[in-house]
């Protein structure tokens, strides 16, 4: 019979608790932390809460003691026994996982400032660093904020969404912390080395990896447009930030991104090469130029599939006596089937966008442009919209992902394209 501290280690050793040190700054989302802290000691994590001074304004030290059991660190001046908090704290834990994130506290990381408790905890750390970002839109969009996100998954820390919708301010977009649940499997699984996880959330070993280090990735995003003559044209209704989050996804990743992209009203990819571009000729002529000296081409653009034969250099005038005025189209190159069809062409992924028999169109499409992979979704859905469900085809069949923002869509499409590719 085991001893009863040998059957404590037993059973210690079974369920591998682990460590993690919790760490808040000041934004609305602290709210979230309490229940994380809560879904994370239910599976056997310990929880060590750091919070900066801003923090505290959002959530009380006090109710993030009653729900972990054990004091938090606020002051830097409050030092454990030997005084060493910042060393000592982090030395005893699995991982450091910041939730929220402020884009405040993001630049500090980024730029190795140590200027709190939180922070200095953060640069002392000797083990990994996991940020679950919380911020407005604008703020996580800002060039700034994504340098700082950038530099900081170069250094190797894990970085947690953020997710789309409506946020406190009133506004909607990117920028909003993950759910309490979606941090909490990531974060086990991390901390469990869990294989590669069907789940969509950006899983950590994927990140660390940089699996795409040094591929050329040529993405095509956004509309196209066809002038009718100098002041009117024909385009479709494609917002461009579904090809966006694949470059962004990619570069993430470690590639050298390409993007060639038509008009669109979004902030640039920071580390992207763009290629800015009007016509679905000027987008074949960019993707031309580039495709025989790439690895992989993800077609995302909704490229126009006719022009107007003779466009007008002036404005066409209103005539009185005319009922009816005719246009003449005629095709444009499929820009897609061309990279396909090089002698030596790369890996090629498709898009479409249908209104209807979205699996019959889209599995037909696949076959007609002779390409490995395709990713359909419902043009009602996806046009305009953060979030999409996409569904991808290739030799295998068809895989259905979630429901999510477009950035986590994206994540999960290049991690199938990896493993196809692996194949
Ligand atoms: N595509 C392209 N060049 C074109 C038309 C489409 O590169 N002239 C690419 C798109 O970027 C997308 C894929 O082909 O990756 C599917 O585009 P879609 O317009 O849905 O397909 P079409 O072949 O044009 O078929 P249809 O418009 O009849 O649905």
């Amino acid at each position: 019979m085991p001893s009863l501290s040998c059957k404590m280690r037993i059973i210690m050793e079974q369920t591998q608790i682990k460590r993690i040190v919790l760490g808040l700054t000041g934004g609305i989302a602290a709210y979230k932390a309490a229940e994380l802290s809560r879904l994370l000691m239910k599976q056997d994590v310990e929880v060590q809460v750091a919070m900066t001074e801003a923090a505290c304004h959002f959530i009380t030290p006090a109710t993030m003691q009653a729900l972990t059991g054990r004091p938090v660190l606020v002051n830097q001046w409050d030092a454990a026994e030997n005084g060493m908090a910042h060393i000592d704290t982090s030395r005893a834990a699995d991982a450091i996982v910041i939730a929220p994130a402020t884009a405040d506290f993001i630049a500090k990381l980024a730029h190795g400032l140590a200027d709190d408790l939180l922070s200095t905890l953060c640069l002392a750390r000797d083990c990994p660093l996991l940020l679950a970002p919380a911020m407005n839109r604008q703020m996580w969009a800002n060039a700034a904020t994504q340098r700082n996100i950038a530099q900081l998954i170069s250094d190797g820390v894990q970085v947690l969404g953020p997710a789309s919708g409506m946020q406190a301010c009133g506004e909607e977009g990117m920028g909003r912390m993950l759910e309490a649940g979606e941090l909490a499997s990531e974060i086990t699984a991390f901390l469990n080395s869990a294989p590669l996880s069907t789940t969509l959330t950006p899983t950590l070993s994927r990140l660390r990896e940089r699996e795409l280090d040094c591929l050329k990735i040529l993405i095509t995003a956004g509309p196209t447009y066809e002038a009718i003559d100098a002041v009117r044209g024909i385009t479709n209704r494609s917002s461009g930030k579904m090809g966006y989050a694949v470059a962004q996804a990619a570069l993430e990743l470690g590639a050298d991104v390409t993007l060639v992209s038509g008009p669109t009203s979004l902030d640039r990819p920071s580390g992207a090469k763009v290629v800015d571009v009007t016509s679905a000729a000027e987008m074949f002529e960019a993707v031309k130029q580039r495709a025989e000296d790439t690895n992989i081409f993800i077609g995302v653009a909704a490229v126009a599939d006719y022009r107007v034969a003779q466009p007008s250099e002036q404005k066409i005038k209103k005539s009185e006596s005319a009922d009816k005025l005719t246009l003449e189209l005629i095709p444009n190159p499929d820009i897609l089937a061309y990279v396909a069809n090089l002698p030596k062409p790369p890996f090629c992924v498709g898009f479409a966008a249908e209104s209807e028999n979205l699996r019959g169109f889209a599995a037909a499409k696949r076959k007609a442009k002779k390409i490995p992979l395709l990713a359909a979704n419902l043009a009602q859905q996806a046009i305009g919209s953060d979030d999409n469900d996409l569904i991808l085809f290739d030799d295998a069949g068809e895989h259905v992902l979630p429901h999510a923002d477009k950035l986590t869509l994206a994540r999960a499409l290049l991690q199938h394209i990896i493993r196809l590719r692996k194949k």
